[in-house]
């Protein structure tokens, strides 16, 4: 195949340069990207006289023509061309013959690419927005399914407090919306259009960059063309945000692992989420919750691996650029299938709630709650707390819990423990009383619900 920078140079190279140099195995996902980009390319070119207006219109029916013929199955892009980019062009000229040729007038393959890549990425951005918005309203539905489930909360994996189930997993939600955030922020900075930058120079024709910015959905055109063919910054910050997420799901799906195992047994996994063992009959392996774990090991890499490519490069386009496809594509394709998965596993997990509260009723973690009955009695905090640890260390001694020791031995411990501190240490009991702002009590966790639900509902 031809090069489209045959001139000066006899357009042939060695054949494993050819391959080394080749993007279009990956680059080729951007098709349409680069279809509608040089479409509006052409048009503005046509409504300024820069090419007549009737060989601009010849040239995005052809463009359309290719894009759904691509579509189609018609036209298979092969991997002889070098990029994507040239094998649009020349399936052009192959069906229009010159006119065709006159579509890269005023643009260069820098901005084209900076172009193609950023329409692409905030396409698939959006779907991981709404994506990501699926699993909080998965997860404010599964908190409310099980909304009264008692279980204990953890700091340091020990027993520490009561809590609701739904708060627990509602926690998850909150760390999607400010995700959810990032990305939405990560859109905003990524919307300027690089069309029209160029090589890096500008241009000395009459193209005007905010048509075509408006015409692809953009703010506006970037303000500086150096900048904007040599700018990776929004696959950098699309790539950390979207780190940051898979960090969340890895953590859940890590709680998922831990739940589903016979030492905690707090949730039943779906068979469609679940895998068997080949050899041992009885296993219910939670293999896709452990493979969300390990995949974001992936997306780390491939933003690190961008991080590095690009911290030494000199403005403005460098080939080495042609190296942010594969990492940010992996990262995007596979937050998109990690989400996927994620909310079908939360949305058919069913919760054992009568484990849980098993579990909460061992580990004394209603030992918080007799610290400050006393305190709330006037004895001070720090003397409560000590009083209710030695209790608990009776308790263990005497293997039994605070719920079962008669009112007689507590007087022991203090002359101020009356019968009703059986109420207080009652696990529902301490967990409707943790109604400060944010808190595990009921009413507080429809607080979060709510306003979820409302930031689900505003778009
Ligand atoms: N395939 C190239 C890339 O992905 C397209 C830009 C080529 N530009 C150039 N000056 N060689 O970066």
């Amino acid at each position: 195949m031809e090069k489209i920078w045959q001139g000066h140079l006899s357009g042939k190279i060695s054949k494993a340069a050819e391959s080394f140099n080749a993007s279009i195995s990956f680059d080729k996902k951007m098709y349409k990207e680069d279809i509608e980009g040089s479409m509006a390319h052409a048009e503005m070119l046509g409504k300024y006289g820069i090419i007549e207006e009737e060989k601009a219109e010849k040239i995005i029916s052809a463009l359309s023509l290719i894009l759904s013929d691509i579509e189609e199955g018609k036209l298979e892009i092969t991997d002889e061309a070098e990029d994507i980019h040239s094998f649009v062009e020349s399936v052009l000229i192959e069906r229009i013959g010159d006119d065709g040729k006159m579509l890269h007038t005023a643009r260069s393959r820098n901005d084209q690419v900076a172009l193609d890549t950023k329409l692409y990425t905030r396409k698939k951005l959006e779907s991981i927005l709404s994506l990501t918005k699926g699993l909080m309203k998965a997860i404010c539905e599964k908190s409310k399914e099980y909304e009264d489930a008692v279980m204990p909360g953890y700091t340091h994996l020990q027993r520490a407090q009561p809590i609701l189930f739904s708060h627990h997993l509602l926690s998850y939600a909150f760390m999607l919306e400010r995700d959810k955030g990032r990305i939405e922020d990560a859109i905003k900075r990524l919307n300027q259009c690089p069309l029209g930058s160029a090589a890096l120079a500008g241009t000395t024709y009459p193209i005007d960059r905010a048509y075509t910015a408006e015409k692809l959905g953009f703010t506006g055109p970037n303000r500086n063309s150096i900048d904007g063919v040599s700018d990776r910054d929004y696959a950098l910050e699309a790539m950390s945000a979207l780190s940051i997420e898979a960090m969340h799901l890895s953590r859940l799906s890590e709680e998922i692992v831990l739940w589903s195992s016979w030492e905690y047994k707090f949730i039943r996994l779906s068979d469609n989420y679940t895998t068997g063992s080949s050899i041992m009959p009885q296993k219910r392996n939670p293999d896709i919750a452990e493979l969300l774990r390990g995949k974001t090991g992936r997306v780390y890499g491939d933003m690190i691996s961008l991080f590095v490519t690009m911290k030494g490069l000199p403005l403005a386009y460098d080939k080495d650029m042609q190296e942010d496809k594969e990492p940010l594509f992996d990262s995007l394709d596979t937050l998109e299938a990690s989400l996927v998965c994620a909310t079908e596993m939360v949305k058919e997990m069913t919760v054992l709630k009568d484990n849980m509260m098993r579990a909460a009723e061992e580990g004394f973690i209603n030992a918080t709650d007799l610290a400050d009955y006393l305190t709330k009695k006037g004895t001070p905090f720090r003397t409560s707390y000590r009083i209710s640890g030695e209790i608990v260390s009776w308790c263990e001694k005497n293997n039994t819990v605070l719920s079962e020791v008669p009112l007689s031995k507590y007087k022991e411990f203090s002359p101020l423990f009356e019968d009703d501190l059986y109420i207080a240490i009652d696990l529902k009991v301490c967990v409707d009383k943790r109604v400060s702002f944010g808190g595990t009590a009921k009413e507080s966790v429809e607080e979060q619900i709510n306003y979820l639900t409302s930031i689900l509902e505003e778009n």
